[in-house]
């Protein structure tokens, strides 16, 4: 039997090795490059792993879900390439290396953020061209572009940018962070479950699932910029001090901030109970996901 460290390896390799086929008909030029460079400088795939996840718990062991996995990791790449970028976070380390801006310019890093999000939508095409995905593919397409969007992550950053230099309120910090980083991650969960043909009440156990879990995600990755270093981030350490985030240890402390994590954990692990089927792995990754060192 493998342990769930060894599984989520196992997926991790898959996905990058699905990434890898859905660039391989782009011709290379400068801005492929870019696009290359930030995909495989790593990253912990959690949004695919997600998606394979919430279908495979619901008995989908259809290989087309892995398109919209690629799809989620192409947005959420692109995501942290423009988030970096001197107008944003201005950021010089991403995944262990130089940001792709700082390698090759920042004209070049936006456009390669925008082939990113463009190639999601060719691979969600992909996905609908095959048999029988068609009115799955519109749902998904429909989720994601929603949850990207400046309903979502987009507005999220927005906000974020927004809020630079500001005392928030924790309602305040709760919307940003369900909007920059909860929707696209709650969409990973939700597309997942569409693929795998889920019932409206296993969708909906599913998005609160993921919600909780999104929360949870953007208040550890906080604490980590608040205690962790920039050696085993990857990413500058400190960050959100030093540009004056709204961040939850700064309004909260990291004490009751890792609390309000372990709750919305709790809370994540609760919603699965109404999916009316086990659902181990995904109870495996909200904790991995909560417990993370990076
Ligand atoms: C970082 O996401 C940005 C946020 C949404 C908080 P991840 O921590 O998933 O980054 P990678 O993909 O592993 O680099
Ligand atoms: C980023 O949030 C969210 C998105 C990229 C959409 P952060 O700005 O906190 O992410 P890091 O800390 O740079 O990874
Ligand atoms: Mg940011
Ligand atoms: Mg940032
Ligand atoms: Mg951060």
């Amino acid at each position: 039997m493998i342990n769930i460290d060894q599984h989520l390896e196992r997926e991790k390799e898959k996905i990058n090795r699905a990434l890898e086929q859905r660039l391989s008909h782009l011709v290379p030029s400068a801005v492929t490059d870019a696009m290359r460079y930030s995909l495989e400088a790593g990253g912990k795939r959690l949004r695919p792993i997600l998606t394979l996840a919430a279908a495979r718990t619901l008995g989908s062991e259809d290989d087309s879900v892995i398109d919209v996995a690629c799809a989620l990791e192409f947005i959420h790449t692109y995501s942290l390439i423009h988030d970096d970028l001197p107008a944003m976070d201005d950021s010089e380390i991403r995944r262990g290396k130089p940001t792709c801006h700082c390698v090759y310019g920042d004209a070049l890093a936006i456009l390669a953020g925008d082939g990113l999000l463009t190639l999601a939508f060719e691979t969600l095409a992909n996905y609908g061209s095959r048999d029988g995905c068609e009115s799955r593919a519109i749902r998904i397409i429909a989720e994601i572009s929603k949850s990207a969007g400046v309903n979502g992550m987009i507005g999220g950053q927005a906000l974020d940018l927004g809020a630079e230099g500001r005392e928030l309120s924790l309602t305040e910090i709760e919307q940003i962070s369900l909007l920059k980083t909860g929707a696209l991650l709650k969409a990973s969960v939700v597309c997942g479950g569409i693929a795998a043909n889920a019932t409206q009440p296993q969708l909906k156990a599913l998005a609160c699932y993921a919600s909780c879990l999104g929360n949870a995600f953007q208040i550890i990755d906080d604490l980590l910029d608040y205690e962790s270093t920039t050696e085993e981030l990857g990413k500058p350490a400190g960050a959100d001090q030093v540009r004056l985030k709204a961040n939850y240890p700064a309004l909260l402390g990291p004490e009751k901030a890792r609390a309000r994590a372990e709750a919305l954990y709790s809370e994540s692990l609760a919603a699965l109970d109404n999916l009316d089927c086990p659902a181990a792995d995904l109870k495996e990754i909200a904790k991995i996901l909560v417990y993370r060192k990076k």
